[in-house]
């Protein structure tokens, strides 16, 4: 068989263009040397685990696209939650990939904690057969960065297994590091059988973003569709101390498609005021020309859309701390803590205020991370309204060291998105986030806040299909008067009996605080009945705080109702959770 041509790292192209041809080129010579008709051969082929944990699908997504090329590779993989790890039988595996993202602040995601309470005990079995690899997914604006990946591959070799390539760490803009990452696995596994194949195009990357070749047609993170913003209105009333808007989008002919459940990325815009004073304090004009990956545009333009002007990068504080005494002063092992508390609240013009037209903005640009998109959880369901998509959004809006500052996102679509014309999104699919596939099941619902929004959906979904099951909503905010986020409709569920209970927890109406928790507490004994008929139970909203006291309130009215032990109650909770009735969407 002739060699496979390939595209060198010298190349004109960037990594993804490269990595997109050299896959183009094996598929090419791989369907040359078959046969016409002939499938990938995979005699013989060896099994490879791929172990995903993953909250909103990015890690999950990694994992699909590796088993693809595993499979052309000639390796028989199986892919599985991490928290399905007893059907992976690590203990006579040979070789396991572990994507998994972090959540919380250095926790695993949902879909992976047991897995890690498993792997973290004292009674975890020695993995001495096994061969490993690990990626990882997480924010640099979180402070234990990757930590949940960053413990399971030490705890993987603690307990003797054996690590195939150094763990990868992938930052919010993760595609090229996952790819590179990909490659040494492939570098070090070789293919899977002697017969394999090399990876056909399906295998390769089917998302294209310089436009040349449309091979991929559907919209996604990186090539999001321009889409509509229909509707804008505030969903608190009179006296409300908060801002939450409903916003409805017109998907129109984008062909995007979604579920309950699923959430919706938008690419957001920074403020057009902050970027003119960056633009100002650097001592530039606006107009310089920037590279981009694909382009050339404005520095202007760049600042508005492309970079990230919120959050100061380390590397941006440390090239301002050269001209910044005080600040380099607080740039010790020692005063993190000072450091810490110092930044918060402030952002890159207030790096920049401190050493005016000290960077330029030649300087400046390669300190800057790409500006991220914002996920939203989805609050209609497509049933009842066709090719358009809600949004349950709250703006963040607060005051700091002298200045008004604004959620990117948020006040992007409150303030900007109606004028620029066009929303950027992407669906992000979840991947247990749904309402149960029996319409009989009953279901339970805590989404104080913002975080009604996927079970509006939820409702708006089964009232569609006429669904029989029983729906239960804790819902709370502040002030019953003010922060009733869609009464109307959930009042006028709840009269008809399709919403079979609505349980309200107005925090603020009153001296002492009234969560939702209180109300689960409050209706113990139902809840129960309830968990064993077999409901499905769901928390939306604040990570933080509420999730983890909604948690424990559950476990409470486990223990408490159920008769069980802490022990015990923590088992039950776990096999809700592995049962997949147990399901949270928490930011
Ligand atoms: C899966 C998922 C689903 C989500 N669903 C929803 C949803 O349905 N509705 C919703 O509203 N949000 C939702 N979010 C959150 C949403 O993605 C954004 O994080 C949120 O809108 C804030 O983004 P932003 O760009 O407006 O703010 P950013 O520009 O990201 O700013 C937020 C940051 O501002 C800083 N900040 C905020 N307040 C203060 C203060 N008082 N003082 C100092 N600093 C402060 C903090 O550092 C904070 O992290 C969801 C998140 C995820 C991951
Ligand atoms: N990670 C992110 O990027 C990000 C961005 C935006 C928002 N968020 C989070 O999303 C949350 C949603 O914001 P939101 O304005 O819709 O609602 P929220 O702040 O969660 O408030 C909704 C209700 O929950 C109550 N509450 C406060 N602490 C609670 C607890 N420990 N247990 C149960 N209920 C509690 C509030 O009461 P009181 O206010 O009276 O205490 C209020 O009545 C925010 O709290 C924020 O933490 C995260
Ligand atoms: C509420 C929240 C908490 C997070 N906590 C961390 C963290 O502690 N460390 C980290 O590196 N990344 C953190 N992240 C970033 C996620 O790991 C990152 O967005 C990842 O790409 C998500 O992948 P997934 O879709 O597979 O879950 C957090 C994200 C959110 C929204």
């Amino acid at each position: 068989m002739n060699p496979v041509p390939h595209i060198p790292e010298s190349a004109p192209f960037s990594l993804e263009q490269r990595a997109w041809l050299n896959g183009f080129l094996a598929g090419m010579f791989s369907a040359a040397a078959q046969p016409a008709g002939a499938s990938t051969p995979v005699m013989n082929a060896e099994p490879l685990l791929i172990l995903f944990g993953s909250q909103t699908g990015s890690a999950e997504g990694l994992a699909k696209k590796l088993a693809k090329e595993s499979s052309a590779r000639g390796y028989a993989p199986k892919i599985l939650a991490l928290n399905d790890y007893e059907q992976a039988s690590l203990t006579v595996a040979s070789k396991a990939v572990i994507i998994s993202s972090t959540w919380g602040d250095g926790d695993a995601p949902d879909n992976a904690i047991n897995f890690w309470n498993w792997l973290k005990a004292d009674s975890a079995p020695r993995l001495e057969n096994l061969n490993y690899a690990v990626l990882g997914l997480g924010d640099k604006n979180y402070s234990d960065f990757c930590g949940a990946s960053k413990k399971m591959d030490a705890r993987l070799e603690a307990l003797g297994a054996k690590r195939l390539v150094p763990r990868g760490e992938c930052d919010v803009d993760y595609e090229a590091t996952a790819k590179a990452w990909t490659e040494s696995l492939w570098a070090k596994l070789g293919n899977g059988s002697a017969a394999a194949g090399t990876p056909t195009l399906a295998a390769a990357p089917i998302e294209n973003t310089n436009g040349a070749t449309k091979l991929a047609l559907a919209f996604s993170k990186n090539h999001p569709f321009p889409a509509k913003l229909l509707t804008n209105l505030p969903l608190n009333r009179a006296g409300s101390g908060k801002e939450v808007r409903h916003f409805e989008i017109l998907l129109g002919n984008s062909r995007l498609s979604y579920e309950v459940g699923d959430a919706l990325g938008v690419i957001p815009e920074n403020c057009p005021d902050l970027a003119a004073k960056i633009i100002s304090v650097i001592g530039a004009t606006g107009d310089e020309p920037v590279a981009l990956e694909h382009s050339v545009t404005s520095l202007r333009l760049a600042l508005e859309q492309h970079f990230d002007i919120a959050k100061p990068p380390q590397e941006l504080i440390a090239a301002v701390a050269k001209h910044a005494p005080d600040l380099a002063a607080l740039l010790v092992v020692d005063k993190a803590d000072d450091l810490k508390k110092w930044l918060y609240g402030r952002d890159l013009l207030d790096m920049l205020q401190l050493a005016p037209g000290k960077i330029p903005f030649t300087e400046l640009l390669p300190l800057l991370r790409k500006l991220a998109p914002r996920l939203y959880s989805i609050s209609s369901s497509p049933k009842a309204h066709p090719g358009e998509v809600h949004l349950t959004v709250g703006a963040v809006r607060y005051e700091a060291h002298g200045r008004k500052r604004g959620g990117v996102a948020s006040t992007f679509l409150a303030d900007r998105a109606e004028k620029s014309g066009s929303v950027k999104v992407f669906v992000q699919t979840s991947h247990g986030f749904r309402p149960p596939t029996n319409g009989d099941t009953p279901m339970i619902m805590v989404g104080p806040g913002t975080g009604i929004a996927p079970f509006r959906a939820f409702l708006e979904e089964r009232a569609a299909v006429g669904a029989k099951g029983k729906n239960w909503l804790f819902f709370g905010d502040q002030k019953r008067s003010a922060d009733f986020l869609y009464e109307e409709q959930l009042t006028a569920w709840q009269k008809t009996g399709f919403l079979t209970r609505l349980d309200l927890a107005f925090s603020r109406d009153q001296v002492e605080k009234i969560y939702v928790q209180t109300r689960m507490l409050e209706n113990a004994a139902e809840l129960w009945s309830w968990l064993e008929a077999g409901a499905h139970f769901y928390v939306c909203g604040d990570a933080s705080r509420m999730a983890k006291d909604v948690d424990a309130a559950l476990h409470t009215v486990v223990e408490k109702v159920g008769g069980k032990s802490a022990d015990e109650a923590k088992a039950y909770v776990a096999k809700l959770k592995s049962d997949k009735r147990y399901q949270r969407d928490v930011y």
